[in-house]
């Protein structure tokens, strides 16, 4: 059969999963935002971590080494995201989401804003949110201190006890906030059907949970233009980008 008439019968049989599921789960990565112009991670020379080393921006090790060189690349991803708007893909599950509430949860990598301001409700965070702050040691002052009263410097600090801000967003070494995991395992294992959009697969645990849904009988679909190591625990892979392939599932 030509491939284009088996991408074409890919995406029919995938309308028909969406259509017919009634628990649609959503694992979303930094592919999700690409077309928005947030960069991922480990695309061949666009990727963040290709360009630069994650344990000096990404671990407590390397803030501590140089706050202020980790702080300002946060700052300009923080810019990057302020500026960048939902793509079709995030409008898509977002419309869905309006049209059959109960129906699809979303569960994100991503610590951009993207799908809560394209209108989807209830994102479940694994990894954080690049435009919050969060001290890095627990507080040390008699008084708990206020991370909004910081002093504003680069990182901005604690006037009584030194302390220091950082992105409130997930390090390599740091568990994933409890809640978030916990509830998003079990609604893992609850689902029909699980899209995982724009992830390498190669972070865990956020990974696992395609696993996870298709050990408990969902059926897993991914949608990415390229291989992931996700490939072999899906049903089917969708070859095609996040704002393309999301609007002909969901609309
Ligand atoms: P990666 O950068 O590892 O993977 C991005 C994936 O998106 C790749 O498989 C690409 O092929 C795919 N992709 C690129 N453009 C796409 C598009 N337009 N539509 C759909 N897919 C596309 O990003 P993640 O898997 O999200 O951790 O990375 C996982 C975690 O590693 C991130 O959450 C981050 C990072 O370190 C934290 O921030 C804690």
């Amino acid at each position: 059969m030509p491939l284009r008439e088996q991408a074409r019968l890919a995406i029919q049989a995938a309308q028909e999963a969406v259509a017919a599921a009634g628990r649609i789960v959503v694992l979303s990565g930094a592919g999700m935002s690409s077309e928005s112009g947030i960069p991922t991670f480990r695309d061949a020379q666009t990727g963040l971590w290709a360009r630069f080393d994650p344990m000096q921006l990404a671990s407590t090790e390397g803030f501590r080494s140089d706050p202020r060189l980790v702080w300002d690349w946060y700052a300009e991803r923080r810019a990057g995201v302020r500026a960048a708007v939902p793509n079709a893909g995030h409008l898509a599950l977002a419309r869905f989401a309006a049209a059959r509430p109960g129906c699809l949860q979303i569960i994100t990598q991503n610590v951009d804003d993207l799908h809560q301001r394209a209108g989807s409700p209830d994102v479940i965070r694994l990894h954080g949110d690049i435009l919050q702050s969060r001290w890095l040691d627990p507080c040390r002052a008699p008084e708990p201190c206020d991370p909004a009263t910081a002093e504003p410097e680069r990182p901005p600090h604690c006037t009584q006890c030194g302390n220091l801000l950082r992105p409130a967003v997930v390090w390599f070494g740091e568990q994933l906030p409890p809640d978030a995991l916990t509830r998003a395992e079990g609604l893992a294992r609850q689902c029909d059907l699980m899209l995982v959009v724009g992830t390498s697969g190669t972070v865990y645990p956020a990974a696992g949970l395609a696993s996870l849904a298709r050990d408990a009988g969902a059926m897993v679909l991914i949608v990415n233009p390229h291989a992931s190591d996700l490939d072999a625990v899906a049903h089917q892979c969708l070859r095609g980008t996040a704002a393309a392939v999301l609007p002909l599932l969901f609309e």
